[in-house]
Protein backbone atom coordinates (compact mmCIF):
# COMPACT_ATOMS: atom_id res chain seq x y z
CA UNK A 1 0.00 0.00 0.00
CA UNK A 2 1.30 3.41 -1.03
CA UNK A 3 -0.24 6.91 1.00
CA UNK A 4 0.38 9.99 1.01
CA UNK A 5 0.54 11.96 4.44
CA UNK A 6 -0.66 15.42 3.86
CA UNK A 7 -1.43 18.34 5.88
CA UNK A 8 -0.44 21.84 6.96
CA UNK A 9 3.13 22.41 8.48
CA UNK A 10 3.39 20.92 11.98
CA UNK A 11 0.40 18.31 11.34
CA UNK A 12 2.03 15.60 12.61
CA UNK A 13 3.36 14.29 9.24
CA UNK A 14 7.01 12.93 9.89
CA UNK A 15 5.99 11.89 13.73
CA UNK A 16 2.69 9.54 12.28
CA UNK A 17 5.20 8.71 9.58
CA UNK A 18 7.90 7.56 12.05
CA UNK A 19 5.54 4.87 13.53
CA UNK A 20 4.33 4.04 10.20
CA UNK A 21 8.24 2.86 9.64
CA UNK A 22 8.28 1.42 13.04
CA UNK A 23 5.08 -0.33 13.33
CA UNK A 24 3.86 -1.36 9.89
CA UNK A 25 7.55 -1.28 8.07
CA UNK A 26 6.74 1.09 5.70
CA UNK A 27 8.92 2.97 3.68
CA UNK A 28 9.23 7.15 4.48
CA UNK A 29 9.92 9.23 1.75
CA UNK A 30 10.07 12.79 3.19
CA UNK A 31 10.77 15.61 0.82
CA UNK A 32 11.63 18.55 3.59
CA UNK A 33 14.11 15.56 4.86
CA UNK A 34 15.65 15.00 1.49
CA UNK A 35 16.11 18.68 0.81
CA UNK A 36 17.86 19.00 4.56
CA UNK A 37 20.08 16.45 3.67
CA UNK A 38 21.45 18.04 0.76
CA UNK A 39 21.68 21.37 2.89
CA UNK A 40 23.52 19.58 5.23
CA UNK A 41 26.13 17.95 2.75
CA UNK A 42 26.13 20.94 0.57
CA UNK A 43 25.21 19.35 -2.24
CA UNK A 44 24.45 21.15 -5.51
CA UNK A 45 20.50 20.24 -4.70
CA UNK A 46 21.06 21.82 -1.02
CA UNK A 47 22.51 24.98 -2.20
CA UNK A 48 19.78 25.57 -4.70
CA UNK A 49 17.21 25.11 -2.46
CA UNK A 50 18.64 26.48 1.11
CA UNK A 51 17.32 29.62 0.45
CA UNK A 52 13.72 28.50 -0.38
CA UNK A 53 13.76 26.48 3.31
CA UNK A 54 15.06 29.34 4.97
CA UNK A 55 12.24 31.63 3.90
CA UNK A 56 9.31 28.73 4.20
CA UNK A 57 8.81 28.97 0.15
CA UNK A 58 8.26 26.25 -2.00
CA UNK A 59 11.44 24.58 -3.69
CA UNK A 60 10.70 24.89 -7.85
CA UNK A 61 8.24 21.82 -9.05
CA UNK A 62 11.29 20.69 -11.61
CA UNK A 63 14.38 20.39 -9.15
CA UNK A 64 11.91 18.64 -6.79
CA UNK A 65 10.39 16.67 -8.98
CA UNK A 66 13.31 15.31 -10.48
CA UNK A 67 14.52 14.53 -6.47
CA UNK A 68 11.51 12.38 -6.02
CA UNK A 69 11.49 10.23 -9.74
CA UNK A 70 14.89 9.32 -8.42
CA UNK A 71 13.79 8.25 -4.99
CA UNK A 72 11.22 5.89 -6.46
CA UNK A 73 13.50 5.04 -8.98
CA UNK A 74 16.02 3.81 -6.40
CA UNK A 75 12.71 2.43 -4.01
CA UNK A 76 12.62 -0.56 -6.73
CA UNK A 77 8.70 -1.09 -5.66
CA UNK A 78 10.45 -2.81 -2.85
CA UNK A 79 8.00 -1.81 0.02
CA UNK A 80 5.02 0.29 1.02
CA UNK A 81 5.93 3.88 0.37
CA UNK A 82 4.61 6.77 2.82
CA UNK A 83 4.86 10.13 0.81
CA UNK A 84 5.49 12.74 3.48
CA UNK A 85 5.41 16.91 2.26
CA UNK A 86 5.05 15.50 -1.75
CA UNK A 87 3.10 16.96 -3.81
CA UNK A 88 2.51 20.31 -2.37
CA UNK A 89 0.54 21.72 -5.15
CA UNK A 90 -1.77 20.82 -7.41
CA UNK A 91 0.82 20.50 -10.55
CA UNK A 92 3.03 18.28 -8.30
CA UNK A 93 -0.29 16.03 -7.90
CA UNK A 94 -0.49 16.01 -11.44
CA UNK A 95 3.85 15.10 -11.73
CA UNK A 96 3.24 12.57 -9.07
CA UNK A 97 0.71 10.85 -11.14
CA UNK A 98 3.07 9.96 -14.14
CA UNK A 99 5.92 9.16 -11.88
CA UNK A 100 3.46 6.50 -10.55
CA UNK A 101 2.84 5.11 -13.65
CA UNK A 102 6.31 5.56 -14.79
CA UNK A 103 7.49 3.11 -11.81
CA UNK A 104 4.55 1.01 -11.57
CA UNK A 105 3.18 2.23 -9.02
CA UNK A 106 -0.13 3.43 -7.21
CA UNK A 107 -1.24 5.57 -4.86
CA UNK A 108 -4.02 3.95 -2.55
CA UNK A 109 -5.03 7.12 -0.15
CA UNK A 110 -4.06 10.20 0.32
CA UNK A 111 -4.34 10.83 4.48
CA UNK A 112 -4.96 14.72 5.63
CA UNK A 113 -3.96 15.27 9.19
CA UNK A 114 -6.20 17.93 10.19
CA UNK A 115 -4.96 20.44 13.13
CA UNK A 116 -6.14 23.73 13.85
CA UNK A 117 -3.62 26.66 13.60
CA UNK A 118 -3.12 27.59 16.84
CA UNK A 119 -1.85 24.26 17.65
CA UNK A 120 0.37 24.59 14.69
CA UNK A 121 2.12 27.29 15.81
CA UNK A 122 2.06 26.43 19.10
CA UNK A 123 3.65 23.14 18.04
CA UNK A 124 6.45 24.84 15.33
CA UNK A 125 7.56 26.75 17.53
CA UNK A 126 8.17 24.29 20.45
CA UNK A 127 9.93 21.48 18.05
CA UNK A 128 13.11 20.61 18.50
CA UNK A 129 15.24 18.13 16.59
CA UNK A 130 18.04 16.11 17.35
CA UNK A 131 20.75 16.69 14.75
CA UNK A 132 22.77 13.10 15.27
CA UNK A 133 19.80 10.94 14.96
CA UNK A 134 17.10 13.46 13.86
CA UNK A 135 14.39 12.73 16.29
CA UNK A 136 11.87 15.16 17.20
CA UNK A 137 10.95 16.33 19.99
CA UNK A 138 8.87 19.35 21.78
CA UNK A 139 9.59 21.33 24.44
CA UNK A 140 6.16 20.82 26.09
CA UNK A 141 4.74 17.47 24.67
CA UNK A 142 7.73 15.50 24.02
CA UNK A 143 10.50 16.95 26.11
CA UNK A 144 14.11 15.28 25.87
CA UNK A 145 14.09 12.70 29.33
CA UNK A 146 16.81 14.36 31.30
CA UNK A 147 16.80 18.22 29.31
CA UNK A 148 20.12 18.17 27.70
CA UNK A 149 20.86 14.63 25.44
CA UNK A 150 18.71 13.18 23.18
CA UNK A 151 17.25 9.69 24.48
CA UNK A 152 18.01 7.83 21.10
CA UNK A 153 21.80 8.85 20.26
CA UNK A 154 22.92 10.95 23.13
CA UNK A 155 24.20 13.91 21.14
CA UNK A 156 23.85 17.22 23.02
CA UNK A 157 23.04 19.09 19.34
CA UNK A 158 19.32 19.21 19.30
CA UNK A 159 18.50 22.19 17.89
CA UNK A 160 15.55 24.28 16.69
CA UNK A 161 14.87 24.03 13.03
CA UNK A 162 15.81 27.74 11.06
CA UNK A 163 12.15 27.69 9.62
CA UNK A 164 10.46 27.03 13.09
CA UNK A 165 10.95 30.67 13.94
CA UNK A 166 7.69 33.00 14.33
CA UNK A 167 8.29 34.95 10.66
CA UNK A 168 9.00 31.93 8.99
CA UNK A 169 6.14 29.86 10.47
CA UNK A 170 4.21 32.56 9.19
CA UNK A 171 4.94 32.36 5.83
CA UNK A 172 4.88 28.47 5.56
CA UNK A 173 1.40 28.54 6.91
CA UNK A 174 0.43 31.30 3.75
CA UNK A 175 1.91 28.87 1.37
CA UNK A 176 0.13 25.81 2.69
CA UNK A 177 -2.81 27.93 2.56
CA UNK A 178 -2.54 29.19 -1.36
CA UNK A 179 -1.26 25.81 -2.48
CA UNK A 180 -1.14 22.91 -0.77
CA UNK A 181 -4.52 22.97 1.15
CA UNK A 182 -6.08 22.69 -2.56
CA UNK A 183 -5.09 19.03 -2.92
CA UNK A 184 -8.19 18.13 -0.70
CA UNK A 185 -10.19 18.68 -3.65
CA UNK A 186 -7.89 16.55 -5.85
CA UNK A 187 -8.03 13.60 -4.06
CA UNK A 188 -10.85 13.66 -3.23
CA UNK A 189 -12.33 13.67 -6.43
CA UNK A 190 -10.34 10.89 -6.67
CA UNK A 191 -12.12 8.90 -4.11
CA UNK A 192 -8.28 9.11 -2.34
CA UNK A 193 -8.68 11.51 0.27
CA UNK A 194 -9.18 10.52 4.19
CA UNK A 195 -9.68 13.28 6.57
CA UNK A 196 -8.27 12.45 10.09
CA UNK A 197 -8.12 14.58 13.53
CA UNK A 198 -4.48 15.33 13.80
CA UNK A 199 -5.88 16.70 17.76
CA UNK A 200 -4.51 14.76 20.90
CA UNK A 201 -2.12 12.38 21.90
CA UNK A 202 -0.06 10.85 18.83
CA UNK A 203 -0.51 7.52 19.55
CA UNK A 204 -4.18 8.33 19.16
CA UNK A 205 -3.32 10.10 16.04
CA UNK A 206 -1.79 6.96 14.88
CA UNK A 207 -4.84 4.20 15.90
CA UNK A 208 -7.10 6.63 13.62
CA UNK A 209 -4.60 6.74 10.94
CA UNK A 210 -4.05 3.21 11.24
CA UNK A 211 -7.87 2.53 10.95
CA UNK A 212 -7.75 4.67 8.16
CA UNK A 213 -5.65 2.80 6.32
CA UNK A 214 -7.30 -0.50 6.91
CA UNK A 215 -11.03 1.42 5.54
P1 LIG B 1 8.79 19.83 5.54
O1 LIG B 1 9.92 19.35 6.35
O2 LIG B 1 7.97 18.86 4.79
O3 LIG B 1 7.91 20.74 6.49
P2 LIG B 1 6.33 20.84 6.73
O4 LIG B 1 5.43 20.25 5.73
O5 LIG B 1 6.15 22.28 6.99
O6 LIG B 1 6.10 19.89 7.90
P3 LIG B 1 6.86 19.86 9.22
O7 LIG B 1 8.06 18.95 9.09
O8 LIG B 1 7.14 21.24 9.74
O9 LIG B 1 5.76 19.27 10.21
P4 LIG B 1 5.15 17.82 10.39
O10 LIG B 1 3.75 17.82 9.89
O11 LIG B 1 6.06 16.76 9.88
O12 LIG B 1 5.10 17.80 11.98
P5 LIG B 1 5.98 17.00 13.04
O13 LIG B 1 5.58 15.56 13.04
O14 LIG B 1 7.42 17.32 12.93
O15 LIG B 1 9.29 20.92 4.47
C1 LIG B 1 10.19 21.93 4.81
C2 LIG B 1 10.47 22.81 3.61
O16 LIG B 1 11.04 22.02 2.54
C3 LIG B 1 9.26 23.49 2.95
O17 LIG B 1 8.91 24.70 3.62
C4 LIG B 1 9.81 23.76 1.55
O18 LIG B 1 10.70 24.84 1.54
C5 LIG B 1 10.60 22.49 1.27
N1 LIG B 1 9.77 21.44 0.64
C6 LIG B 1 9.43 20.25 1.20
N2 LIG B 1 8.67 19.54 0.34
C7 LIG B 1 8.51 20.31 -0.77
C8 LIG B 1 7.79 20.12 -1.98
N3 LIG B 1 7.08 19.02 -2.24
N4 LIG B 1 7.85 21.12 -2.91
C9 LIG B 1 8.58 22.24 -2.68
N5 LIG B 1 9.25 22.48 -1.55
C10 LIG B 1 9.22 21.51 -0.58
O19 LIG B 1 5.41 17.65 14.40
C11 LIG B 1 5.66 19.02 14.70
C12 LIG B 1 5.81 19.16 16.24
O20 LIG B 1 4.57 18.81 16.86
C13 LIG B 1 6.87 18.22 16.85
O21 LIG B 1 7.55 18.90 17.87
C14 LIG B 1 6.05 17.05 17.41
O22 LIG B 1 6.69 16.45 18.55
C15 LIG B 1 4.75 17.74 17.78
N6 LIG B 1 3.57 16.87 17.63
C16 LIG B 1 3.33 15.98 16.61
N7 LIG B 1 2.15 15.36 16.81
C17 LIG B 1 1.63 15.89 17.97
C18 LIG B 1 0.43 15.65 18.71
N8 LIG B 1 -0.49 14.75 18.28
N9 LIG B 1 0.21 16.38 19.83
C19 LIG B 1 1.13 17.30 20.27
N10 LIG B 1 2.31 17.55 19.62
C20 LIG B 1 2.54 16.84 18.48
Amino acid sequence: MNILLFGPPGAGKGTQSTFLVERLKMKHISTGDLFRAAIKNKTSLGIEAKGYLDQGRLVPDSVTIGMVDEVLKNNGRSSSVILDGFPRNVPQAEALEKLLEKHDMQLDRAVFLEVPTNALVERLSGRRTCRGCGTVYHLQSKPLKNGKNCDVCGSTDVYQREDDKAETIKTRLQVYSDSTSPLKEFYSKKKKLVEIDGQGEVEAVFLRVREALKS
